[in-house]
């Protein structure tokens, strides 16, 4: 295999809408951004239908926005950071108008605010109905090609950190094909994205896989609240990888969830009914399904006629699966979306790593707790993007070797190994089938353990195969720490412990080393449970 090598001060990894914002709020620093596909494809980012979420209607605040944040997180969310993102969010939505963005607005040229759940007012903001992530990141791409100190290396995907002494010194990345790159540099920012495509039903594409979290937590890092996923209610249940998602702005504006039989079955649940907090909806949907009275999502009243108007994605969608949404319900099933969980980070993106930083939805810096409220994804990419290049921009760390080190790189590139046989395809479909079965939205102790007993077997047969390694270290983490956490709160929903515990109402951080302990325990015949 051959090596190529480069030297860099700046080295983001990831383009979606975290990374280019990075990069656009350094300029005019030099930065180089490594990409797996091309940008815009292969990012959450571009496929996020709802949009941003931000205070900006008269008589909403901040403060507000803030609180509906710290509800919805059910009791773990970082108060603090909490205000940060919504105190925030006005800027960030002005920046992004800055670059392009058409936000959809009213008559009078004024912002036109949607509702969505678990939020007290109107206050997000769209393009197209549902085409925000799309026409954001088409905005932010374009402003990316026009700065002359931004490079772009597209196809190579970031799976190893280089370090020394707890301090990043690189990262290493391969193409597909096995080509590999050294990006040498002590100043790294992981906006890698999610963790979806780990489960066998996601409405995330295949780059979402994890791999950025193993990576960190492999180089020393400590990552948080790992055991909390949000599975979003309203996946279009069409049988396609990934699950095409019903955006929640469709219940903002009166869509209903009925069974088989035309019941409603959120009215009877909770008083926000099809508005209730994501994970309780998500919930009630799954259990429709289960117990074989289906879940469909009615906009025939509310939307009706309007619906390839007003929802342009979703119409595709539902079309291309041979639904017409505007005379027959959507049959919709949940799908693993976000992770609150991610790379341990500060009110600056920084982690407990020297020289690594991390933004976006492979973050977790506290602000969504348990159950990110909607909309305050894109949010939270911006607003910590936006911190951590204030950050850089004071705290970068300017290398004083430029020589390459050529026995390094020989001895990580005999080592690595990256192209997936059919065998690796074969184990990752298993892998994506113990996630939906056992580290879902519903757990208990007997499924993880034996989740995590296979994907121990798995992590083992292929702990040299560096993509491998990767997905499993970061699903075993989840199935650990979902273990760990004998209580149910937010996205996470132990069946055998199945109400919050005030002993557990705080956000938990884990090592590799320590979930690697935590392993082994649990693991250990007739283990009791953690406390
Ligand atoms: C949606 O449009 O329902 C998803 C938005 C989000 O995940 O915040």
């Amino acid at each position: 295999m051959s090596s190529d090598w480069q030297q860099n001060e700046i080295v983001i990894v990831g383009a979606g809408l975290a990374g280019l914002f990075v990069a656009l709020k350094l300029s005019p620093t030099p930065v180089t951004i490594v990409t797996s596909a091309p940008l815009g494809k292969g990012a959450s980012s571009s496929w996020a239908q709802g949009g941003i979420a931000a205070a900006i209607e008269k008589g909403d605040t901040a403060f507000a926005h803030a609180m509906d944040t710290i509800a919805a997180g059910a009791g773990i969310v970082n108060a603090h950071i909490a205000h940060i993102l919504t105190s925030q969010a006005a800027s960030r939505v002005e920046d992004l108008l800055s670059y392009g963005t058409p936000f959809d607005r009213n008559l009078e040229g004024d912002l036109l605010l949607s509702q969505e759940a678990a939020h007290s007012a109107r206050r997000v903001v769209r393009v197209k109905g549902d085409k925000a992530g799309w026409a954001i990141m088409k905005a932010l791409i374009s402003a990316v090609r026009a700065k002359s100190n931004i490079q772009v290396i597209e196809g190579y995907t970031a799976k190893k950190l280089a370090t020394k002494n707890n301090a990043i010194t690189g990262v290493h990345c391969w193409t597909g094909k096995g080509q590999h790159l050294f990006l040498r540099s002590r100043n790294v920012v992981l906006a890698a994205g999610g963790i979806g495509a780990l489960y066998k039903i996601t409405t995330n594409p295949k780059q979402a896989n994890g791999e950025a979290l193993a990576m960190a937590a492999k180089a020393g890092a400590y990552l948080a609240d790992t055991e909390f996923v949000q599975f979003h209610p309203t996946a279009i249940n069409a049988d396609t990888d990934p699950a095409p998602l019903a955006t929640e702005a469709l219940r903002g504006d009166g869509a209903t969830l009925i069974n088989k039989n035309g019941t409603r079955f959120m009215a009877n649940l909770n008083t926000d009914a099809e508005l209730a907090p994501r994970d309780i909806v998500a919930r009630a949907v799954f259990r429709e399904n289960r117990d074989g009275r289906g879940a469909f999502l009615d906009c025939r009243d509310a939307i009706g006629a309007d619906f390839e108007t007003l929802f342009p994605s979703v119409y595709k969608k539902c079309r291309d699966a041979g639904i017409d949404p505007v005379t027959e319900p959507i049959p919709v099933a949940p799908a693993a979306h976000f992770h609150m969980g991610g790379i341990h980070t500060d009110a600056f993106g920084r982690t407990t790593l020297n020289g690594l930083w991390a933004c976006g939805e492979v973050a977790s810096s506290g602000a969504h707790g348990a159950n990110r409220l909607a909309s305050n994804s894109l949010l939270e990419a911006v607003v910590f993007a936006a911190r951590v290049a204030e950050d850089l921009s004071q705290n970068t760390v300017f290398s004083t070797a430029s020589k390459r080190n050529k026995k390094d790189q020989i001895e990580e590139i005999d080592r690595a190994k990256v192209i997936l046989s059919n065998t690796h395809r074969k184990d990752i479909k298993e892998m994506r089938e113990l996630m939906d079965h056992y580290v879902a939205i519903e757990r208990n102790a007997q499924g993880l353990k034996h989740a995590l007993a296979r994907l121990t077997q798995m992590a083992t047969k292929h702990r040299n195969h560096l993509t491998l390694s990767n997905m499993l270290t970061t699903a075993r983490i989840i199935t650990i720490s979902a273990l760990m956490r004998e209580e149910s709160r937010g996205g996470h929903y132990r069946t055998d412990f199945d109400h919050p515990r005030k002993e557990w109402a705080h956000r938990t951080y884990i090592s590799l080393e320590q979930a690697e302990q935590a392993a082994r325990d649990f693991l250990k015949p007739n283990r009791g449970s953690m406390q």
